[in-house]
Formats: C-alpha cells, structure tokens, sequence
C-alpha cells in the first residue's frame, strides 16, 4: 500500500524520473519531482513539491546518484536544508553511486581528503544514507566515511554473480585488482565460482599495470568483476593479459557503469564481449536492477 503522502514522499529530479519511479514503485512512496530551473548564469532555482499548506511530510527521501557529482552536491545542500525549514524531520539521501569515496588518504602533502570533506558534508544535510558498493578501502564502515546515524550499503556483488551464474554458468571470476577481492568474494561465495584477483599499480589516471594471479585461465570463460569501470583501463589491461593467457572469453560485470570518455571502446578493443552492470546508474549496459534492496533498505528507516 502506498505510504501515506502526508508521512513521506520519494523527490527527485528530472534526469531521475525512471530510476526515481522504480524506487517509488517498489517501496510504495509517493513520488514527487523537484522543480529545477538554471538561470542565465548557471545558479539553480530549486522548487520542492509542497502540499496545499506549503509544507513537507516528516519523512523524506531524495534519490540522487552521485556520478558527475560536483553540482549534485549543490542541488543536495539546497534542497535538504530547504526540506527542514519546510517540515522534514528525517531525510534520507539514496544515492546508489556515492561520489568522492576513492580518495580516502592524502598521497601527497597537501592532498584534499575528498572522502573526508564530502563524507561531512553530507553528514551535515542528512539523518540516514543508503548506496551500493561505496569504494571503501582504507574505511571499513561507510559510517565512517559519512557519520549518519544510517548508513546502509547495499551490494551489487550478488546480483551480478546470479546474472553472471545465469549467462556464464561455470566462469572463472577474476577480480582486476585488490580492492576488487571484497566483492570477487561476496559473487564466488554465492555461486561456488572458481575466482582469483590480480594486482595493480596505479600510474596515472589511464596509465595501470596489472599482474595476472597465479591461475590457468585457458580455455575458460572469465567474468572480470569490480565495483566499477571509469577510463575502463584497469578491465581493459587485465582483459588484454587474460585474452593473452588464451582465456575463451571475456567478459566484464561492474556495479557502476561510470564509463568515462572511450572506457567501452578500450574495453572492447582489450577483447572484452560482453559488459554488464547494475541500474545504480543508468547506462545502456544495465542489466540487474537494484530497486528492490534499495527499497527494501528503505523500508527499514521509514514509518510502516
Ligand atoms: C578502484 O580500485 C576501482 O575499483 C576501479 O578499479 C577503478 O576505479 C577503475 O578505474 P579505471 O576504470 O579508470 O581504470
């Protein structure tokens, strides 16, 4: 049954309706759309979807993934502190991609902590956050990177490993390098896949080695599986050495499909086939839908 409009509402904005409708659909919220307009010199006038008193309901929930972050960020801290001084006593930020995890150590002196920063900033507009597979590394809990009294992470890992079981049954699961152990785990546990993880150094934004691990992958079909693809480097090194070790095929599956600039194309070009990802954001490789934990998580942290 639908959640009663006067107690909670899902908004969103208008390049989120799909994803914002399936999320509403699936954790009976009513769905609501933020109104944005961008004046001539790119400042955002924000409008929320108040009812005929001018007012929020206590609960509310903003969906927005957090790919192209920097002016989302924006959009959030106007509209939760808006959200407050129109009724909301809880609001909840779904963003099933959180932006900002992967720089959680200063490298250099002098290095902004972007984790860090962004965490608190974030902790600072909302009361619970729910994401999938936040890149923490160096954290162990994403309520430590962002200090809400929720912080619920959710998985594509098993999903993929049940599209994986389905199209692949059998695969080899390679994870393209350490950090990727954690989730290469989480998919093999469920399907019993033989699976292995590679190491890589990192040289610049598109410049990786990777090292194959110590397994035979000839004449096997490997499923290279991560977190997510950005240049697509990291997947198109590791597809170019398991191609190399006469691998049968590879494929690729990642949660986050943030395919930046000619990912797909280099990924191809290494001999990947097929690439599959979860909806966290939308991209014509979406193959698992996530609106069913998320909503599910959701329901956990709202009045029934
Ligand atoms: C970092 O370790 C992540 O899990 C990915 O491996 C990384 O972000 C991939 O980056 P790229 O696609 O640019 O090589």
């Amino acid at each position: 049954m639908l959640a009663d409009p006067s107690q909670a509402c899902l908004l969103h904005f208008d390049d989120e309706t799909d994803a914002a409708m399936r999320l509403g659909l699936a954790a009976q919220l009513p769905v609501k759309l933020i109104d944005r307009h961008r004046f001539p010199d790119g400042e955002l006038k924000l409008r929320l979807p108040v009812d005929g008193a001018g007012r929020l309901p206590p609960h509310v929930v903003v969906v927005r993934s957090l790919h192209d972050p920097n002016e989302k960020l924006v959009e959030l801290l106007l509209v939760a502190r808006a959200a407050r001084t129109l009724g909301a006593r809880h609001v909840t930020l779904v963003a099933p991609y959180m932006a900002y995890m992967r720089q959680d150590m200063a490298f250099t002196p002098g290095e902004v902590v972007s984790q860090q920063v962004v965490g608190g900033f974030l902790a600072g507009l909302v009361d619970a956050v729910v994401t999938v597979d936040p890149h923490l590394h160096r954290v162990a809990t994403l309520q430590e990177a962002i200090a809400v009294p929720d912080a619920i992470v959710l998985s594509g890992a098993e999903p993929l490993a049940d599209l994986i079981a389905q199209r692949r049954p059998g695969a080899l699961l390679v994870g393209p390098d350490g950090e990727s152990a954690q989730w290469i785990a989480q998919a093999a546990a469920r399907h019993g896949f033989d699976h292995a993880v590679c190491t890589k150094v990192r040289h610049g934004d598109r410049d990786v080695t990777v090292q194959l691990p110590a397994v035979d992958a000839a004449g096997r079909a490997v499923v290279l599986l991560d977190d997510m693809a950005s240049t697509g480097r990291t997947l198109a090194q590791a597809a170019r050495l398991l191609g190399a070790a006469g691998a049968a095929s590879v494929d690729v599956a990642v949660t986050h499909a943030l395919f930046a600039g000619d990912a797909l194309q280099a990924m191809h070009d290494a001999g990947v086939g097929e690439v599959w990802s979860t909806d966290c954001i939308p991209h014509a490789s979406n193959a698992v839908a996530m609106a069913a934990p998320l909503a599910q998580a959701l329901r956990s942290l709202l009045p029934a």
